[in-house]
Order: C-alpha cells, then sequence, then structure tokens
C-alpha cells in the first residue's frame, strides 16, 4: 500500500520566528499515524532551525529547491548536498521555478539527478498552462515533463520518487481556477500509464502521485479521495493552521473510514 502524504509548501512566507511557532502548533496538533505522511517545506533559510524542532515521528523536511551541481563556485546556491543529512524530500520543478525563474526541461532531470545522487526523495511538479489545456495539448506537456525529469534514473530510482499533478491554471499564482477531480484523475492516470510505460507497471504501482493545485481544508478531501491519489501539496494553505492541520484530519478521517470498511 502507497503511504498518503500531505505536503505543506510554505513557499516564501514565514520567517524563523513564524515558521517555528507554526511547527509548534502543528506539533501539538498532529498526531503519528502510521499509513500517513506529513511533510513540511519551509524556505531555505529555516530548514537548519525546524530540523533542530521537528519531532521526526510525525513530520519529515523538503527543501522546496536546490542546486544541482555538488560543490563549487555558485554564488547564492544551495545544493542537495548540502541538504542531505537535513531534508527527506526535494520539491523539484515547481511551477513557479519553471515560470518565475525559467527552469528548463534540463535544469529539472540535472536536479532529480541531483537529488536522487545525494539520497534526497524528489517531489517532481508537473503540469500544463492554461494555453496548454485549450489547445489539447496537456498529454504531450505532461508526457515531455515527465520523460525528462526521470531520464537519468533507474526503475528502483523511480519507485521511489514522488510526482506531483499541479495544473498551472489551478495554482493561486496563475489563476487559482477549481480543476475538476474528473479531470484530475484523467492526468493522474496517464501520468502513471507513462511510468508503465517507462518502467514498468510495478514501479508504476509504487510511485506515488498527489495533486498539487490549490486546495484548502474543505476541498482536499474531494481530490484525495480520487482513484490513484496519495495525497497532495499544498501551497497557500499550508501556512494556515487551521487550514493544514483540516486537510491532515480529512486525511486521517479517511484512513478511518477505510479502515473500517475492510
Ligand atoms: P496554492 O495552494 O497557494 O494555490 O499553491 C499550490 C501550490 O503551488 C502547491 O505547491
Amino acid at each position: 500500500m502507497r503511504k498518503t502524504l500531505i505536503v505543506g509548501n510554505w513557499k516564501m512566507h514565514l520567517n524563523t520566528m513564524q515558521a517555528s511557532i507554526l511547527l509548534h502548533r502543528l506539533q501539538e496538533r498532529i498526531r503519528i499515524h502510521r499509513d500517513i505522511e506529513v511533510v513540511l517545506a519551509p524556505s531555505m533559510l529555516v530548514l537548519q532551525p525546524l530540523s533542530l524542532q521537528i519531532d521526526r515521528r510525525k513530520f519529515r523536511l523538503a527543501a522546496q529547491n536546490a542546486y544541482h551541481k555538488d560543490m563549487g563556485a555558485f554564488t547564492g546556491e544551495v545544493s542537495f548536498t548540502m541538504l542531505r543529512d537535513l531534508v527527506h524530500y526535494a520539491i523539484i520543478g515547481h511551477s513557479e521555478r519553471r515560470l518565475i525563474f525559467g527552469e528548463t526541461l534540463t535544469d529539472i532531470s540535472e536536479k532529480v539527478a541531483a537529488a536522487v545522487r545525494n539520497g534526497i526523495t524528489p517531489i517532481l511538479c508537473v503540469g500544463e498552462t492554461k494555453t496548454d489545456r485549450l489547445a489539447k495539448h496537456t498529454k504531450r506537456v505532461l508526457h515531455d515533463q515527465v520523460v525528462t525529469a526521470l531520464k537519468n534514473l533507474t526503475s528502483e530510482d523511480v519507485e521511489e520518487i514522488v510526482i506531483a499533478y499541479e495544473p498551472i491554471w489551478a495554482i493561486s499564482t496563475f489563476g487559482g481556477e477549481l480543476a475538476t477531480p474528473n479531470l484530475v484523475k484523467e492526468a493522474m492516470d496517464y501520468i502513471r500509464h507513462q511510468i508503465s510505460e517507462l518502467y514498468g507497471k510495478k514501479t508504476a504501482e509504487k510511485v506515488r502521485v498527489l495533486y498539487g493545485g490549490s486546495v484548502d481544508d474543505q476541498i482536499a478531501r474531494g481530490y484525495m479521495e480520487i482513484d490513484g491519489c496519495d495525497g497532495v501539496l499544498v501551497g497557500g494553505a499550508s501556512t494556515s493552521y487551521h487550514k493544514f492541520s483540516g486537510i491532515v484530519d480529512a486525511a486521517y478521517r479517511m484512513q478511518r473510514e477505510l479502515g473500517e470498511e475492510t
């Protein structure tokens, strides 16, 4: 069984003090659950202090980005090598990185390879723009993003990774429209199908696929219930104690109901 994953992408929000307060409150509220993994992705600055405060039985940490070279004269950058003892995951290829910072398919595949080389699990974000969707290019875009990002990996590497489907038009930053669960399912099925074609059915069944469009505590469950969806990558709502803990509660409730059914 694939573990449910709830990831909070804090983006460039919360200074050290605010981050520490939010973690403290979440730590009081969130329980340990063997089938649910809760991951926090604070800013680079805050990773180190949070790593000292965090209850590792309840949370794992993720970086929001890193540079693909292990070390060298790259002013302003932090490498995956430097993060390896600090984080379990790294978000790679987020649409804000692709669109605002101009990250290319090649940059992203180098980052995925660097993360894996350093023992960090990539949370690879893929998704189409509104223009792609209207032009019926969604599948082609997803195909290119998945194939190039994973091209340096073996099927054993791919089994471990996480893919977040984030339709760019459904992220607050770029429009924040609501994507229907049917449409999300179709894209997620296609992503898993691609993995199956490239790395085999067994690998495709192990990869976790998340929904990364905008969600809050009211609507997250509707996406988590999609067959084949293994959780959510939460943006803005993850910096709100009430909303994020509400999303984690929704995942608990789902697991409980599932347990009662079986
Ligand atoms: P919002 O929830 O802020 O729209 O962002 C979603 C996202 O980008 C997740 O990484």
